[in-house]
């Protein structure tokens, strides 16, 4: 076990040893500037994920899962005050790329993104298979005939039939159109999938239909998955591995088969004790109080207001401490 206060540049979880990882994310911060003063929405997060691993996000309400998505993609809304750290993606640090060479060679063509409540938010005036087929078109300069046979392909492999490419978004279903974005993610041929809670408005066998796609897809297609999601059950049939934020912070990154069964952080445990297991019966836990601000958040570990193991030291801010197993875990419990 080592105290870790360098900036991270292995976790310890990534595929095999010999392998180049995938992505690297040293220190990255996204701040935003309000009337009220400046949301620290993703602070000093570094994690590193190795090829075709797919890592799942958790954390509450507006612990800074969506932001941290779009600063890997730079999608960057007018009121950023900070944007700094490294996001290496197959050795090559994008921050040093200028914002028209990261939308050309990046954007699209070795990441890409399902957004929050993106099935709400598809063209009505535009055929499905149009919109799949897009990303090919405006980004890779393909053929309008290249482009629709691909579409083609990658709907057959998320599950939409053919037939349904030339309808419009309200005449498909909440879950036929979410497998219609997801090819349109898939369409470009991306190192990377960003999935920001791609299922919570689905009813709960959609759900797992789409999770079993998406498995499926991984195993064909050579991609690496960043999944966001509140669905802990559900996210579990995805993850290899598990990167609890809070508050900004990211408080635990752990290989998945060790996370379920035994998360390390006091944040993490809370979550999974909310979690409802069927035929079980097992009284459901709940955090009492709220995130903080991300305006002034606490001084020490911003988790301590709410933590039912604080002691004195934690008026002090955790580092990430690395322990056995290829965990992560920033509580000064793990030390
Ligand atoms: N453009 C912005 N300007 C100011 N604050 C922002 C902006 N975007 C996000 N925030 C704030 O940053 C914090 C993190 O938001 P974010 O959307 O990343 O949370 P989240 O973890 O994705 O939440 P949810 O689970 O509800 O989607 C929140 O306090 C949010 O209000
Ligand atoms: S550092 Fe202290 S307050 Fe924070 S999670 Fe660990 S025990 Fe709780
Ligand atoms: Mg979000």
């Amino acid at each position: 076990m080592m105290e870790r206060t360098e900036p991270q540049t292995s976790s310890g979880v990534v595929g095999t040893a010999s392998e180049e990882p995938l992505l690297q994310v040293n220190n990255l911060r996204l701040y935003f500037r309000t009337t009220k003063g400046v949301v620290q929405a993703v602070d000093d997060v570094s994690f590193v994920l190795g090829r075709r691993r797919s890592l799942t996000i958790l954390g509450e309400s507006g612990c800074g899962k969506t932001s941290l998505a779009r600063a890997l993609l730079r999608l960057l809304p007018r009121n950023v005050h900070t944007f700094s750290g490294e996001i290496v993606l197959e050795g090559v640090d994008l921050m040093k790329m200028n914002d028209e060479w990261f939308r050309k060679e990046i954007r699209w063509r070795k990441i890409s993104y399902v957004p929050q409540a993106s099935m709400n938010a598809m063209n009505p005036v535009l055929r499905v298979g149009y919109q799949i087929a897009e990303p090919l078109i405006l980004h890779q300069r393909a053929s309008r005939e290249e482009a629709y046979k691909r579409a083609e392909e990658v709907a057959r492999f998320v599950g939409l039939p053919v037939d349904f490419l030339n309808r419009y978004a309200f005449e498909l279903s909440g879950g036929m159109r979410q497998r219609a974005i997801i090819a349109m993610a898939l369409i470009t041929n991306p190192r990377l999938i960003l999935l920001d809670e791609p299922t919570s408005a689905l009813d709960v066998l959609t759900q797992a239909n789409i999770m079993n796609s998406l498995k499926h897809i991984k195993r064909v297609f050579d991609v690496t998955y960043i999944l966001i999601t509140h669905d802990i059950a559900t996210s579990s049939e995805l993850a290899d591995e598990v990167l609890v934020m809070y508050a900004g912070h990211l408080v635990e990154h752990s290989p998945a088969e060790v996370f379920y069964k035994s998360p390390s952080h006091p944040y993490a445990q809370k979550l999974m004790a909310s979690v409802p297991t069927l035929r079980e019966d097992k009284a459901l836990e709940f955090i009492p109080g709220r995130p903080p601000s991300l305006i002034n958040p606490p001084k020490g570990c911003r988790f301590a207001p709410r933590c039912p193991k604080r002691f004195d030291k934690c008026d002090q801010e955790p580092p990430l401490f690395a322990l056995d197993g290829g965990r992560v875990v920033k509580c000064w419990l793990a030390r």
